[in-house]
């Protein structure tokens, strides 16, 4: 191959951004760099997701758009990445011939081959047992903070979710590794390790469990913070809560999605735990560690949902006082378990739904950052936003924009001056 330059565009969630880092780490050991447009691209890739409807549609005409250069330019390669090409990939090659090559989430090493070779093999979809001990580049694209993978797939089965099926079965990285790419993050400047999985609770390399890594990430020197998605509300013991509180570095944050308040709906779903169990385990966060933040995932619209099963989602919204939710149409996923249960609700019903959930969201997450005015937060700056403010983030992950000039990378003491609904305003002390 002559030109040397790739262009990929990402869908999805942290795993497939942290994904594509890795296949332009792995492209660029191979002397490509990076484009951003598709037509300078010798190497199109579109790195999918397949976790609602709209996510697929989104790429589907995505793909269209790039037929053309295609034809001008035979030479052209387009790989399809994630998690349609690992759902999908007879379906693609059949709807669109002229791509490439299909790399599933468990093959991303293959890239490094294609890079150099014409394959007579297309589809890479495989499962790869072997995966966690796979060790790839990455190229970050941001300068604080840095994605770490700790564990890979999901072994949880929640009614109505794909995951399972596109990233296979867990399997957890070695501690060793883990804590050898912190410590390269921390020498090459990183100040925030964001530790990945669909469900890091669960993490197991040998002895080590989860709350056993996060001490081990946490005596490393020069790191300021670490975070961690996504937390199973199931698997969130008092040990983790614990170790949380006594880890200086680990911030007062946590993802802990709830889905829904009703526990027809949460059996239906396949969640294992109840509403009640989950308000529990919010107390028992927010007694040990009393400025926690805790965010979540909510879907409306579940098959066989009712007005009072909705209601139940209010309540628990208005009981829990979230810092701020992430909130989802069900969306059907042909094969999962949800897709064959009776009572799909109309989309006109989840719309009305949804917009009531966000409404009633947006004036606790506002009367929340309000209660933050006046009172002093460690920032820690991330960069510059689209106006040139400043702009870092609280431990609890908020947002705060400071009109100073202030270094990249450092922590400052600020004083909230003002709260608006997703932002805070603030001045260093
Ligand atoms: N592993 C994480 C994230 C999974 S995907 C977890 O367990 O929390 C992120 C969110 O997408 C989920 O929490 C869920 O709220 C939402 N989601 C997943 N499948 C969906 C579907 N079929 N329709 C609508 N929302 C969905
Ligand atoms: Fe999907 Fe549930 Fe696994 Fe999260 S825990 S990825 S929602 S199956
Ligand atoms: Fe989407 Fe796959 Fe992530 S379905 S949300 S890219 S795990």
């Amino acid at each position: 191959m002559q030109g040397r330059a790739v262009y990929i565009k990402t869908f999805g969630c942290q795993m497939n951004e942290h994904d594509s880092e890795r296949m332009l780490g792995i492209l660029e050991s191979k002397g490509f760099i990076e484009v951003d447009e598709p037509k300078h691209a010798d190497i199109i890739i579109f790195n999918t997701c397949a976790i609602r409807e709209k996510a697929e549609q989104k790429f589907m005409s995505s793909l269209g758009r790039v037929k053309y250069l295609k034809k001008k330019n035979p030479e052209l390669k387009i790989i399809i990445s994630g998690c349609i090409a690992q759902l999908q990939s007879e379906h693609l090659l059949n709807k669109a011939p002229y791509i490439n090559y299909i790399i599933g989430p468990d093959n991303l090493h293959i890239l490094a081959n294609i890079a150099e070779n014409e394959l007579p093999q297309k589809v890479f979809t495989h499962e790869n047992t072997d995966m966690a001990n796979i060790e790839l580049p990455a190229v970050r694209k941001t300068l604080v903070k840095a994605w770490v993978n700790i564990i890979y797939g999901c072994n949880n089965y929640c009614a109505y979710c794909i995951v399972p099926y596109t990233r296979g079965r867990e399997r957890s990285r070695p501690m060793e590794r883990i804590i050898e790419e912190v410590k390269a993050l921390v020498e090459q400047g990183y100040k925030e390790i964001t530790l990945l999985g669909q469900n890091v609770n669960s993490y197991k390399d040998k002895e080590v469990d989860f709350p056993a890594l996060l001490e081990e990430v946490n005596k490393i020197e020069g790191i300021e913070r670490i975070r961690f998605v996504t937390s199973h509300p199931k698997d969130l013991s008092q040990r983790l809560i614990k170790t949380m509180k006594d880890c200086n570095k680990v911030c007062e944050h946590i993802h802990l999605p709830l889905q829904a308040g009703s526990n027809k709906i949460l059996k239906l779903m396949n969640r294992k735990y109840t509403y009640e169990e989950y308000f529990e385990k919010v107390n028992l966060l927010r007694e040990s560690i009393p400025d926690i933040s805790i965010t979540s995932d909510i879907i409306v619209g579940f098959p066989q949902e009712t007005d009072k099963d909705f209601e139940k989602t209010l309540n628990a919204l208005i009981e829990i006082q979230f810092d701020g939710i992430f909130a989802f149409k069900f969306s059907m996923r042909p094969g999962t378990t949800a897709a064959n249960l009776d009572g799909h609700i109309s989309n006109d019903i989840k719309t009305k739904r949804l917009s009531t959930i966000l409404n009633i969201q947006d004036e606790i997450t506002e009367r929340k950052n309000k209660s933050l005015e006046g009172t002093i937060q460690e920032v820690l700056i991330e960069g510059k936003d689209e106006d040139g403010l400043i702009i870092g983030r609280t431990k609890t992950n908020k947002i705060v924009k400071i009109s100073s000039e202030l270094q990249r990378g450092k922590v400052f003491k600020v004083k909230i001056t003002k709260a608006n609904r997703h932002t805070l305003e603030g001045n260093v002390l």
